[in-house]
C-alpha cells in the first residue's frame, strides 16, 4: 500500500465547515471494523456457533439439460453421521421462485427460476440435485461424493461462440437500454477518412471472494434465523419467507461481515435456499460452506462477450461515427443482459452513434452482476479502439479523447450533473509522467524488457437506492445510527459514522453505526456502487430531524440560550447547537439532561408494509425523474506501465496511476483502497481470469483458484490513486460512488500499454503470453 494519496484540489462544500470543530468527512480514518477483521474477532456467516449444528454439502448435476431418472443414495446414507440425503424424491415442497415485479424489488434477487429439489429437471451442468446433511462437514462431503444420479439427457445449447449468430437484439426497458442511435453511424463510418472497425472478445468470469458463499440456518417453529454473507439482507429475507411460505416478520438475516462479494452475493442462490431446506428437514441448525467449486457451479458469473467497436474520424480527430454492438449470454433459467455498451452513450461526442446489445440464451446457470457489470468489459473494447484510432491519426491518445470530450451527454443531449474527465487526465498525465512517453511502439526499453505506457478512460454510472435510517442521540452525548446495510470490506460503516458526526457536530468516536441485520431499518443493497450515497441521503435527513427535535426540547426551557432560535440559524458543532461562529448555544448533553430525557430519536422511512411500498414507489419515481434530467457518473483516467519480455511474452504491470472523479471523498484511506481493489480486479481481467466451459456439455472445467487465475500480490505494482474530490452538486453530500469505477478502463489501459511496448494488438481477453508470441 505505497504511495497512498488523495489529492484535495478543493474543499468539500457541505455541511458547513465550523471554525473550531474538526470535521470527520475527508479524514483518512481507520475502518471501525478493521481491528475485528484483522484479529480474527469478526464472525463470518459460517462461524456462528450453534451447539447442535449439522453440516450440509451439495451434489451437482453433470449434464447440461435433461431429467433425473434415478438417484441412488444408499452408499451416501451409509456413511456414519449422515442425517439426511435430500433429493427431489423426498424434499418438502417449496414455493416456486417469484417472477420479477417492480412492485417488490426483492424479486430481483431471484438467482434462477428453478425450484431446487422440487423438480427432476436439470437446466445447467452443475445444478444442485441433492443436499447431504451430516454431523460433520467431512461426512457431508464424503457422502455427497457417493450420491449416484442417472439422467435422460436432452439436447442442450451451451457453446456461446457457436450460438453467437443466433443472438437477438435486446429491447429497451424503463430501466435498461438495449440500443440507441443518433444519426447514421454506418454511413458516417464508411465516409470517414480515418476509421477502425474491430472485434473484441471477453471470456466468462467467476466470483472468487475470499469468503466463499456460506449460510448458517436455524428454524424455531416458523421463525427462521439465517447468517449469510450477503449484499442484500432485505431481499434475502423476503426471498426466504416467500420460498418457505412463512411470515417475513419471522425471518431474520444477520450479516455483520462479508468477506468480499463483488456482485456474487447480491442474489439468493441455491446454497442459501438448500441450507434453509436442510435445517427444515432435519430439525437442526445447518451450516453450508460452498467449496470453491460450489461457487462456480451454483453462483452466477459474468457473461462472455463479443463486441464490435467501429470509430470514424475526420482529419482533426473529431469523431464522426461511434458504433458499439455486443453479444452476451443469459441463462434460460435467469440472468440479465449485461450493459456492455453503457459507457459508449456517455464518453465521446460523436456526431453519429449506433449502440446495440444482443443476447443469446444458453442452457447455463444465470449470469449475474459482477465487478462493474457492463462497463468493465465494455470499456475494454471501446477504450482499446480509441487507442487504435489515435495511432491511425498519429495523435496522442489523450489528445484524441480531449478533442471529443462532450459538454452534454452525446446520445441524447442530457446534462452531466458533474464531469471532470479533462481534469482527471490533466492530473494523471502530470503525476504519471505521460510526457516522457515516446509514442512509437517498441521504442521504450529497460534492459531486456520492452516498456509500454497505456491510458484509458474509466466510467461508471452513479446510483441511489432507498434507505430507512434511524438515529438516536443519548443524554451521554453518544449517537447510534441504525440501518440494515452491508459491510463487505469497503468501509461503509466508517463512512456513515463520519457523515453522522459532521451532520450532528459530534466527534467521530461518539458515533456507533449498526448495520448487517434485518431487524434494523431496511437498508439498500450493497451494489451498483450506490450504498454509501443511498444511506447518506437518509442519514442526513434523519440528522436534520434529530436536531429539530433537540432544539424543540431546548426551546421549551426558559433557561436555554437557544430559546427563540430557529434551526437554520444554528450550527451543529462541539457536541451541540450554536448560533453563528461565537454565538450562544449549548450541548446536546445539557439540553437532554435539563429536559430529563434519556435520548432523542429520528427516523427516515416507514417499516409498515404499506409504508414500505409507498416509499419504494416514491423513491423510484423521484429517481427516474432525476435521471431524465441528469446523467450522473464517476469517471477517471487510468495510466499503466507494463514490461513485456520479448522472448517469453511475459507481461508485468510495473506501475499504475488512477486519477478519479468520484465526487466528494468521505475517507481518503477507504476510498483509495476501494479504487486500488478495482484496479487489481481489472488487472486480473486483463491478464489472467478466464472461466473455461466445455463446449460439448457446458461443464466449467477450471472451477477453483488453482486453474482460474486471479492476481496475487507479486502481480500488483504500487498503485497511485488521486481523487479530484469535487462534490457532485446533485448528489447527497456530493457523493457519486467509488466501488466499481476503477475496474473500468483497466484492461484497456493494459492492452494499450502492451501495444505500445510490443506493437501487438490483443483484442481477446485475457492477454496471456501465448497471444504475444
Ligand atoms: Mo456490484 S457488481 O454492483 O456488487
Amino acid at each position: 500500500m505505497t504511495r497512498t494519496q488523495a489529492s484535495r484540489t478543493s474543499q468539500v462544500q457541505s455541511p458547513p465547515r465550523s471554525a473550531t470543530a474538526e470535521r470527520s468527512v475527508g479524514r483518512p480514518i481507520d475502518r471501525v471494523d478493521g481491528k475485528a477483521k484483522t484479529t480474527g474477532a469478526a464472525r463470518f456467516s459460517a462461524e456462528f456457533p450453534y451447539p447442535d449444528i449439522a453440516h450440509a454439502a451439495l451434489v451437482y448435476a453433470t449434464i447440461a439439460r435433461g431429467r433425473i431418472t434415478g438417484i441412488d443414495t444408499a452408499d451416501a446414507s451409509a456413511i456414519t453421521g449422515v442425517l439426511a440425503v435430500i433429493t427431489h424424491l423426498n424434499a418438502p415442497a417449496m414455493k416456486p421462485p417469484p417472477a420479477m415485479s417492480v412492485m417488490d424489488l426483492s424479486t430481483l434477487a431471484t438467482g434462477t427460476s428453478v425450484n431446487y429439489l422440487n423438480t427432476d429437471e436439470v437446466h445447467w451442468n452443475g445444478q444442485p440435485v441433492a443436499v447431504v446433511v451430516a454431523e460433520t462437514l467431512d461426512a457431508a462431503l464424503r457422502a455427497a461424493a457417493l450420491v449416484r444420479v442417472t439422467y435422460r439427457e436432452l439436447p442442450a445449447t451451451v457453446d456461446f461462440t457457436g450460438e453467437e449468430k443466433n443472438a437477438v437484439p435486446q429491447k429497451n426497458s424503463p430501466i435498461q437500454s438495449g440500443g440507441a442511435r443518433k444519426g447514421d453511424a454506418e454511413a458516417a463510418l464508411a465516409a470517414a477518412p480515418f476509421s477502425v472497425d474491430l472485434r473484441f472478445t471477453t471470456p466468462p468470469h467467476h466470483h472468487n471472494a475470499i469468503e466463499p458463499h456460506s449460510t448458517t440456518a436455524a428454524w424455531d417453529g416458523d421463525r427462521l434465523t439465517v447468517h449469510e454473507g450477503t449484499q442484500n439482507i432485505a431481499w434475502t429475507r423476503k426471498q426466504l419467507a416467500r420460498r418457505f411460505d412463512v411470515p417475513v416478520e419471522g425471518v431474520r438475516v444477520i450479516s455483520p461481515y462479508v468477506g468480499g462479494a463483488f456482485g456474487g452475493k447480491s442474489m439468493v442462490w441455491a446454497g442459501t435456499i438448500l441450507t434453509v431446506l436442510a435445517a427444515r428437514v432435519t430439525g437442526r441448525p445447518v451450516r453450508m460452506m460452498l467449496t470453491r467449486e460450489g461457487v462456480y457451479r451454483t453462483v452466477g458469473g459474468r457473461t462472455p462477450s463479443t463486441q464490435r467497436v467501429a470509430l470514424g474520424a475526420d482529419a482533426d480527430g473529431k469523431l464522426t461515427a461511434l458504433i458499439h454492438t455486443s453479444v452476451t449470454q443469459t441463462g434460460r433459467v435467469g440472468g440479465g443482459p449485461e450493459q456492455v455498451t453503457s459507457q459508449s452513450r456517455h464518453l465521446y461526442d460523436a456526431a453519429n452513434i449506433l449502440l446495440q446489445q444482443n443476447l443469446v440464451e444458453l442452457d447455463a446457470l444465470s449470469n449475474t452482476v459482477m465487478r462493474a457489470p457492463g462497463e468493465s468489459i465494455g470499456t475494454f473494447a471501446l477504450e482499446t479502439a480509441v487507442d487504435e484510432l489515435a495511432y491511425k491519426l498519429d495523435l496522442d491518445p489523450i489528445e484524441l479523447r480531449m478533442r471529443n470530450e462532450p459538454s452534454r451527454n452525446p446520445i441524447d443531449g442530457k446534462r452531466f450533473a458533474h464531469r471532470m474527465l479533462r481534469e482527471a487526465y490533466a492530473l494523471g498525465a502530470e503525476k504519471f509522467g505521460w510526457s516522457g512517453r515516446t509514442p512509437q511502439p517498441g521504442s521504450m526499453r529497460d534492459g531486456r524488457w520492452l516498456v509500454g505506457m497505456g491510458v484509458a478512460s474509466a466510467y461508471h454510472p452513479s446510483w441511489q437506492f432507498s434507505a430507512n435510517v434511524t438515529v438516536r442521540l443519548a443524554v451521554d452525548g453518544t449517537v447510534v445510527v441504525r440501518c440494515g446495510f452491508h459491510e463487505m470490506g469497503m468501509g461503509g460503516a466508517t463512512a456513515q459514522a463520519q457523515i453522522a458526526a459532521d451532520a450532528l457536530g459530534v466527534p467521530f468516536d461518539a458515533v456507533r453505526v449498526e448495520y448487517g441485520d434485518s431487524t434494523l431499518p431496511t437498508g439498500p443493497g450493497a451494489g451498483g456502487s450506490g450504498q454509501t450515497a443511498s444511506v447518506a441521503a437518509s442519514l442526513l435527513t434523519a440528522c436534520e430531524k434529530l436536531k429539530r427535535s433537540v432544539l424543540a426540547l431546548a426551546r421549551r426551557s426558559s433557561e436555554s440560550p437557544l430559546r427563540g432560535r430557529r434551526l437554520n440559524g444554528l450550527e451543529a458543532r462541539d457536541g451541540g447547537l450554536w448560533a453563528g461562529g461565537t454565538g450562544p448555544g449549548e450541548t446536546y448533553v445539557a439540553i437532554l439532561a435539563r429536559a430529563g430525557v434519556p435520548s432523542v430519536d429520528a427516523r427516515v422511512g416507514s417499516e409498515t408494509r404499506v409504508g414500505e411500498v409507498a416509499g419504494q414507489v416514491r423513491f423510484m419515481s423521484k429517481l427516474l425523474l432525476d435521471r431524465r434530467r441528469w446523467v450522473k457518473a464517476a469517471c477517471g483516467a487510468q495510466f499503466c506501465e507494463v514490461r513485456v519480455d520479448p522472448d517469453t511474452g511475459e507481461v508485468r504491470v510495473s506501475r499504475w496511476l488512477g486519477a478519479f472523479d468520484v465526487g466528494t471523498v468521505i475517507n481518503a484511506k477507504t476510498v483509495g483502497s476501494q479504487l486500488r481493489g478495482g484496479i487489481v480486479m481489472g488487472i486480473g481481467m486483463a491478464l489472467s481470469e478466464e472461466t473455461l466451459v466445455d463446449p460439448r456439455n457446458g461443464r466449467i472445467m477450471n472451477p477453483g483458484l488453482a486453474e482460474y487465475h486471479v492476481p496475487v500480490h507479486a502481480d500488483i505494482p504500487p498503485i497511485d490513486i488521486h481523487c479530484l474530490d469535487e462534490p457532485d452538486p446533485t448528489m447527497p453530500l456530493g457523493l457519486v460512488g467509488v466501488g466499481e469505477v476503477s475496474i473500468t478502463g483497466t484492461a484497456a489501459a493494459i492492452a494499450n500499454a502492451i501495444h505500445h511496448a510490443t506493437g501487438k494488438r490483443v483484442r481477446d481477453l485475457p492477454i496471456t503470453l501465448d497471444k504475444l508470441l
